[in-house]
């Protein structure tokens, strides 16, 4: 039988040290050994984007990421991104637009737009669907979730011009 493996890490900020079993990707080491459940599953084969989660800024498939390939890495999930309040506007726009409805993919949703929000500060609606294409959503259609993300991006910009 394969040993674990000792790993540490960041989470959201805080240090974090476990044993792994090789295998376990991190989507289910984060929720199930750290008890992040907004990190969801759906397919587990890299095509949904629920279980998007940042590592080292850069946005990853936890569920094609494997624990032990994020020792050393500063890891965030919706939890951490929530929690520091810096996604708090989109947040809003996401409840004010109706641009969620079960909210199974809005963690990943989030931390995806998010990505595109960051590095770019005016994003028309093409570039939208397309930084998000790789995010299902079985519930909204789609145009509530694009224009929340379109939203945000116009109420940083007179925040920040
Ligand atoms: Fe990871 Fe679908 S659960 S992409
Ligand atoms: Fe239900 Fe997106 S809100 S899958």
């Amino acid at each position: 039988m394969t040993a674990p493996l000792p790993i540490s890490l960041h989470v959201n900020g805080e240090r974090v040290e476990a044993q792994v079993l090789p295998r376990l990707n991190l989507a289910d080491f984060l929720r199930e050994h750290l008890k992040l459940t907004g990190t969801h599953v759906g397919c587990e084969h890299g095509v949904c984007g629920a279980c998007t989660v940042r590592v080292d800024g850069e946005i990853v498939r936890s569920c094609l990421t494997l624990a032990v390939q994020t020792q050393g890495s500063c890891v965030e999930t919706i939890e951490g991104l929530s929690d520091s309040g810096e996604i708090t506007d989109l947040q809003n726009a996401f409840r004010e637009r109706n641009a969620l409805q079960c909210g199974f993919c809005t963690p990943g949703m989030l931390i995806a737009a998010q990505d595109l929000l960051k590095h770019e500060k005016e994003p028309d609606r093409a570039q939208i669907r397309e930084h998000l294409s790789g995010n299902y959503c079985r519930c909204t259609g789609y145009q509530a979730i694009i224009d929340a993300v379109e939203e945000t991006a116009g109420m940083r910009r007179e925040r920040k011009p």
